[in-house]
């Protein structure tokens, strides 16, 4: 749907034509365009700077029903976030529009300090998430409301064949992304655990993912005492989605792990009303690896690649786990249940255990809406990064400034391990106290790692927006898809394997 076309104007007709403009200058190359331009700068009402914005039916020698001026700001100032936006703007006005196509003018090459493999992955990506609706559970009516059938990017001509595997891998990664967005913002009722696996695994094998989908039989025998505790208290049975991508040759091994609890009511220490508002999102570390994992079907890169996905439904029954019970974990350490909700860290405490002892991999990284502790400490639009590698630490940081999923580093100071004491067990699965609570969770999953290079990102505040934005629409935002690829498989990459 994204096309990527050289940006010939005089020879065809457009409906659509987004244009970005700096403030106070014309960034585009075709003359013809650049006089219109001028034009549009001369009304006081445009004056390039960022968010201005002006729609304009007469285009002069240019065959378009119209043109759609977007601002940018200072030419000096633009940065990559700025195009995502600018192109999901100039979506957002066509869709406002009931428009079935829009054409983007890519700035001219010479102008913006970018580099432009990344000018063009950015606003693909920006174009491509404002496009996503979320439509699968409305009325007739509103499903009328159509995404754009295609989008053209236009370039300069002798830039296409240099850009097209650009722009194949800037759709592929969004894909990912966009396919998270809707398990979260899928309502509980219809992804419990065997759902959601069977959905996930259809996915991957698309793309040539091997799936596993281990059931509760199964996990009893892999000895995962802490993730069936969790389990216990819902009528819908456990499952993990263990997903390998693992081409011929490869000499490293990633192993991604999500937090997948496809509702979390808190279990008997049951979440206050507005607590329970949006926990259907507490499967979207999984859904971020699931999403990864498509996007690696996609990629084919040369490192083998799993996916582990513990899924549950965290409720309270007469069956549910208690405060006081106490667990046996895949790695033999037994864990005293001090509060039901605090059931991610139990899940994620086997799975990394499991996944650490089974794949040996060269690098660990797991996803989890984890705490609300790590919200209070950076609000709801930044993850928390916990590892003891500073190198990774970095790493993650940077790719996190690239694509604009924003993460912060968080400390796991040694002697807060402390506070994890139990009187009966190994250890507690919460803190005496709240303070720190970010922190005293990443601890306890560090027990779990053993000395494999890792990190846990606490994605608790940006998996889930109520607000609209420019590229994310209210619901599921696909949180970590776009930063575990450039992770991964962006140009830093070399850095992180
Ligand atoms: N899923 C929640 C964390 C969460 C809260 C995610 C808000 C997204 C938004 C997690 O399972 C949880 O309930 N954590 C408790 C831990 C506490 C009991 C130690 C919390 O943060 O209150
Ligand atoms: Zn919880
Ligand atoms: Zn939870």
């Amino acid at each position: 749907m994204i096309i990527l076309k050289s940006a010939d104007l005089s020879r065809r007709r457009f409906t659509n034509i987004v244009v970005p403009v700096c403030e106070k200058k014309s960034i585009t190359a075709e003359a013809r365009l650049a006089a219109l331009v001028d034009d549009a700068l001369s009304l006081p009402e445009f004056e390039g700077k960022a968010d201005d914005a002006l729609v304009r039916y007469s285009t002069g020698g240019i065959k378009a029903e119209r043109l759609i001026f977007l601002g940018l700001g200072k030419v000096k100032q633009v940065e990559e976030d700025d195009l995502r936006r600018m192109a999901a703007k100039g979506v957002r006005r066509a869709l406002e529009l009931g428009q079935p196509k829009v054409a983007i003018v890519m700035p001219d090459i010479e102008t913006l300090k970018i580099d432009r493999e990344r000018q063009v992955t950015a606003v693909i990506e920006g174009a491509l998430m404002a496009n996503h609706l979320f439509h699968r559970y409305r009325g007739k009516k509103e499903r009328k409301v159509k995404p754009l059938s295609a989008i053209e990017v236009l370039i300069a001509r002798n830039e296409v064949n240099r850009l097209r595997p650009v722009a194949d891998k800037a759709v592929a990664v969004v894909s990912g992304s966009l396919l998270a967005r809707d398990w979260v913002s899928t309502p509980p009722m219809d992804k419990v655990p065997e759902k959601f696996a069977g959905m996930v695994e259809k996915r991957l094998e698309e793309v040539g993912v091997s799936v596993e989908v281990k059931d509760h039989k199964e996990l009893a025998q892999m000895k995962f005492g802490a993730l069936l505790g969790v389990a216990m208290g819902s009528d819908s049975p456990a499952r993990m989605v263990v997903a390998d991508y693992h081409p011929e040759g490869a000499t490293k091994t990633v192993v991604l792990v999500g937090k997948g609890v496809t509702y979390d009511s808190g279990g008997l220490n049951l979440k206050p009303a507005d607590g329970l508002k949006g926990m259907k999102s507490d499967m979207a570390g999984a859904a971020a690896v699931a999403g990864t994992l498509y996007n690696v079907g996609q990629l084919q890169p040369d490192v083998r690649v799993v996916g582990i996905m513990p899924l549950v439904e965290n409720m309270p029954s007469g069956r549910a786990l208690r405060v006081g019970d106490v667990l046996k974990s895949v790695s033999g350490k037994t864990i005293e249940v001090g509060n039901t909700d605090a059931e991610g860290r139990l899940i994620l405490a086997d799975s990394l255990a499991w996944a650490n002892k089974t794949y040996k991999p060269d690098l660990m990284i797991d996803l989890a809406t984890l705490t609300g502790a790590c919200m209070v400490a950076l609000g709801q639009d930044m993850a928390g990064v916990f590892t003891v590698d500073d190198k990774l630490s970095k790493a993650i940081t940077r790719s996190s400034e690239r694509v604009h999923e924003r993460c912060w580093p968080l400390p796991m100071p040694e002697d807060y391990k402390a506070h994890l004491k139990s009187d009966v067990a190994d250890i507690a699965n919460v803190a005496g106290h709240r303070w720190g609570g970010a922190s005293t969770a990443a601890l306890f999953l560090s027990e779990f790692v053993g000395k494999t290079r890792w990190a846990h990102i606490d994605i608790a505040g940006p998996a889930f927006t109520q607000k609209d934005s420019l590229c994310i629409r209210p619901g599921g935002t696909g949180f970590g898809v776009r930063l575990l690829c450039d992770l991964l498989f962006g140009e830093e990459s070399s850095l992180t394997l």
